[in-house]
């Protein structure tokens, strides 16, 4: 029979999961279709019973449910629990367990850039987004991770918590020829001209520069990075790898990512670039 999947949040019409999903289902010939669905906050049991009923086989959250679907669910993986948040949900045919693939998509998309485990690592923000980020990158056996934050004590937590160090925004300022990767997680940036998280005076040439945002595509702070010749990853690419990761435990089957990063760049009106 079909097998159908969903993503739910609040708003959710700008979504590119169900193109991203569905392109994937016809590549790989598998029979399954992706719907998006709004839910208001409100209504989220209440959709989440629906969903059961008619037998979703998987789903993912967006905001504003990441946290409040939690409770519904009937096991959570070590990274949702450690997140208190959720973006996938597999059913097994009988359990609705919970996964968060966002940290780990990200750094799967750093990894197809020029990075060495052992690069001196600069992480701005210490937000939910910081933490996925910041515990997946020491998962994956990144050394040398440094936070910097506009509230210091988060990052100071953050960096107790994953074995890393914390230092204030003025220090990250001053310091950041130190860093070969540098990875903005927090939402400034959203807006094309809004004034960076910091300034990026002193970046070294050549660093690789990352932003987890993907519209617009060039940040502020990547256009910035651009500038002083480094190599920038704006977050199409964690956007498409958590949603590879959620592919592969729904399916068993591992999706073309390349090909992915290429269509979702031109539909934001990018070019892309074979790397
Ligand atoms: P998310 O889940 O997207 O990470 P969040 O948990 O609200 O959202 O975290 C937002 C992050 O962006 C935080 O690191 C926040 O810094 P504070 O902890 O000091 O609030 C950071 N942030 C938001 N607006 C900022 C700004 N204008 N300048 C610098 N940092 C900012």
């Amino acid at each position: 029979m079909k097998k159908w999947y969903a993503v739910i949040g609040d708003p959710i019409t700008h979504s590119l999961s169900p193109f991203m999903h569905d392109t994937w289902f016809r590549d790989h010939g598998i029979d399954a279709s992706y719907v998006p669905i709004r839910v208001e906050p409100a209504n989220l049991e209440k959709a989440f019973e629906s969903l059961k009923l008619l037998g979703v086989s998987g789903f993912n959250i967006t905001l504003p449910h990441k946290q409040s679907i939690i409770p519904f669910l009937d096991q959570l993986d070590d990274t949702a629990l450690k997140m208190n948040a959720v973006n996938t949900v597999v059913c097994d045919g009988q359990q609705y367990a919970g996964f968060n693939t966002d940290g780990d998509g990200f750094v799967r998309s750093l990894l197809t850039h020029p990075v060495d485990r052992n690069d001196q690592l600069l992480v701005i923000g210490a937000g939910g987004a910081a933490r996925g980020i910041v515990h997946a990158l020491k998962r994956a056996g990144f050394h040398h991770v440094t936070i910097a934050n506009r509230t210091f004590r988060r990052a100071e937590e953050l960096a107790e918590e994953t074995e890393s160090a914390a230092i204030t925004m003025a220090d990250a300022e001053s310091s950041l020829a130190d860093f070969n990767i540098i990875v903005q997680t927090t939402s400034v940036g959203l807006s094309k001209d809004e004034a960076l998280p910091l300034s990026l005076d002193r970046l070294k040439e050549g660093a690789v520069v990352a932003d987890i945002i993907y519209n617009p595509l060039t940040t502020s702070f990547l256009q910035a990075a651009k500038e002083k010749n480094c190599t920038i990853v704006n977050g199409v690419g964690m956007f498409v790898y958590q949603g590879a990761i959620a592919f592969e435990k729904w399916t068993g089957v591992e999706p073309d990512t390349e090909k992915m990063i290429q269509l979702i760049t031109e539909k934001l009106g990018g070019t892309y670039v074979n790397r």
